[in-house]
């Protein structure tokens, strides 16, 4: 099979560095996800992966964000079988494989920039449980073509996209999905101010020459509106997973500590106070 040459810069780029770490994590024996398909989507492209410079703890943190955003899927598709999920800047990624292929009833969209699409659908088939949207996610044209039924239950994962964006953007976002899907849930990574400098220094992202967004504190969030509400949030090192050997460590030093994190809001036009 001949294999597809990849023409992406800037933030597209980066799709391959979590398709990178999900494709090698997926052949080892002890693996905490298996992806057969990353496999398989890494073998068919055209790309020098081993530029991408991860060390195996950058790659392993990578890993667990991933194990964590499917077990945040996996909860709300228990609860909510028939619920949307839109997975906003999906890059390659197959989550629908991974957790939802074998429930029969959820609407599953997966949206990225008409570039990333277009090279999706020329590796993946779009299925009619399994949709993809070329657009930006500021262009909120994509939400007519989601918001059918905005009685489901919807959830909204972008997993290593925020960072990219300015704040004003991420407000914007935020603000029109909770305007536009009251109740709706919203899982995302986000890093302390400190961590967002630091991963920046990470060869792929340095070369993007942009600051990565960080905030404080994720309540921070809560004043953007009054709908909006943290659920939860998760921490690398709240159960420091043993293949992190000495990098557990680093759960020591306060700056790094809680420096990252997956976190989960609800979102609603109506205020929680
Ligand atoms: C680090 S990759 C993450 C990809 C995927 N979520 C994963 O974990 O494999 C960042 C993704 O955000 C996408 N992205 C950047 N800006 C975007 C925008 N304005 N709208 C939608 N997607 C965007 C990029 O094209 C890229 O696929």
């Amino acid at each position: 099979m001949t294999r597809i040459h990849i023409d992406l810069s800037g933030v597209p780029e980066t799709l391959l560095i979590p398709l990178y770490c999900r494709a090698v994590e997926s052949q080892r024996p002890d693996a905490l996800i298996k992806d057969e398909r990353a496999v398989a989507l890494m073998n068919r492209i055209d790309y020098d992966f081993s530029g991408i410079g991860f060390s195996a703890a950058d790659m392993l943190f990578t890993v667990m964000r991933v194990r964590e955003f499917d077990r945040r899927t996996q909860a709300f598709l228990a609860a909510h079988p028939d619920g949307t999920v839109v997975s906003i800047g999906c890059g390659l990624d197959t989550r629908f494989d991974r957790v939802a292929e074998r429930n029969g009833t959820v609407a599953w969209y997966d949206l990225d920039l008409p570039e990333v699409i277009a090279l999706r659908r020329q590796l993946l088939a779009e299925t009619p449980r399994c949709r993809f949207i070329g657009c930006s996610v500021l262009d909120f044209a994509w939400m007519d073509l989601v918001g059918g039924d905005t009685k489901r239950p919807f959830l909204f994962l972008a997993e290593g996209v925020f960072p990219y964006f300015g704040e004003a953007e991420v407000k914007q976002v935020v603000l029109a999905l909770q305007e536009r899907f009251p109740g709706a849930e919203l899982v995302f990574d986000a890093m302390t101010p400190f961590m967002a400098w630091l991963n920046g220094l990470h060869p792929p992202i340095r070369k993007l020459h942009t600051n990565l967004w960080g905030i404080k504190r994720s309540q921070g969030l809560e004043a953007w509106s009054p709908g909006v509400r943290l659920l939860d949030e998760w921490f690398y090192f709240d159960r420091p997973e043993p293949r992190l050997g000495r990098t557990r460590l680093l759960r020591f030093v306060p700056l790094l500590n809680k420096g990252s994190s997956i976190v989960h809001y609800r979102l609603d036009p109506r205020s929680f106070q």
